[in-house]
């Protein structure tokens, strides 16, 4: 019986990508077209809120368009796996889309938000919503008008979840990142933590990320090719 019995995957645009999602800094990803600056900050929302309002609107609509990969597939198969024989797989995902939970995985954890939740400013409360954003949407809840904005995390702001995360790298035997570029902290900085916990770490992506150097193995590869492979053969070391 191998001693892997929990894993982190924590996930990037990368393992969406092949389902038609574009990336951030890929050529011709999204942060090509838009300035970051204009559309994921809340200054951004504050001087212009219909034109943010406007971008991830477009990126919701576009959820019902597209489908989870093999990828995802894959990484709930694996889950399935491990819980059977007692073992946890945690999905820390930078990705706002839902293709993981469409995917079947179950145990995911959002960090930097959700294209299908909204998030009222006067109430704070949050809910699920593939609703359009306008600046006359009401919240549900208090029935505030214009208040309620996408429930991203943006530059500048704190990634969600973050004590959860570390409590679950602390508890796994190996962490793996799939289809992200280690561009954007905390989530960069998680293979860090995962090191100096003595965990085995595991890359796979397309092209060698800024922090590929700090993985044990890193494999090149489509997310939609490597990572079933990759799942059968944990599963078969299990
Ligand atoms: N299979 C595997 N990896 C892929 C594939 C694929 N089919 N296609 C692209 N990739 C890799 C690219 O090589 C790149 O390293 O996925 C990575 C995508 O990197 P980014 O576009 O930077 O996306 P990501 O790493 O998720 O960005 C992190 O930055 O802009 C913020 O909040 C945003 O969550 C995002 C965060
Ligand atoms: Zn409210």
């Amino acid at each position: 019986m191998s001693k892997i019995k929990n894993i982190v995957v924590l996930t990037g645009a990368g393992i969406s990508a092949e389902s038609g999602i574009r990336t951030f800094r890929d050529t011709g990803g999204l942060w090509e077209d838009h300035s970051i600056e204009e559309v994921a900050t809340p200054q951004g929302y504050a001087d212009n809120p219909e034109l943010v309002l406007g971008f991830y609107n477009a990126r919701r609509a576009q959820l019902s368009k597209v489908e989870p990969n093999a990828a995802h597939i894959a990484l709930a198969k694996l889950e399935a796996g491990l819980m059977e024989r007692g073992g946890l797989l945690t999905i820390v995902t930078q990705n706002v889309d839902d293709l993981h939970e469409r995917g079947g995985a179950k145990n995911i954890i959002h960090m930097h938000g959700e294209l299908l939740s909204q998030w009222c400013r006067v109430c704070d409360r949050k809910f699920k919503s593939a609703e359009a954003f306008t600046l006359q949407s009401q919240c549900p809840k208090c029935e505030s008008i214009g208040k309620v904005r996408p429930d991203i995390v943006w530059f500048g702001e704190m990634p969600y979840f973050m004590d959860t995360i570390e409590a679950h790298i602390q508890n796994c035997d190996l962490f793996v990142s799939i289809g992200t570029s280690g561009a954007v902290y905390p989530a960069a900085g998680y293979v860090q933590v995962a090191r100096g916990l003595g965990k085995q770490t595991l890359e796979i992506n397309l092209e060698p990320s800024e922090g590929s150097y700090l993985f044990h193995e890193s494999r090149l590869g489509k997310a939609g090719e490597m990572v079933p492979a990759w799942v059968d053969e944990i599963l078969g070391l299990l």
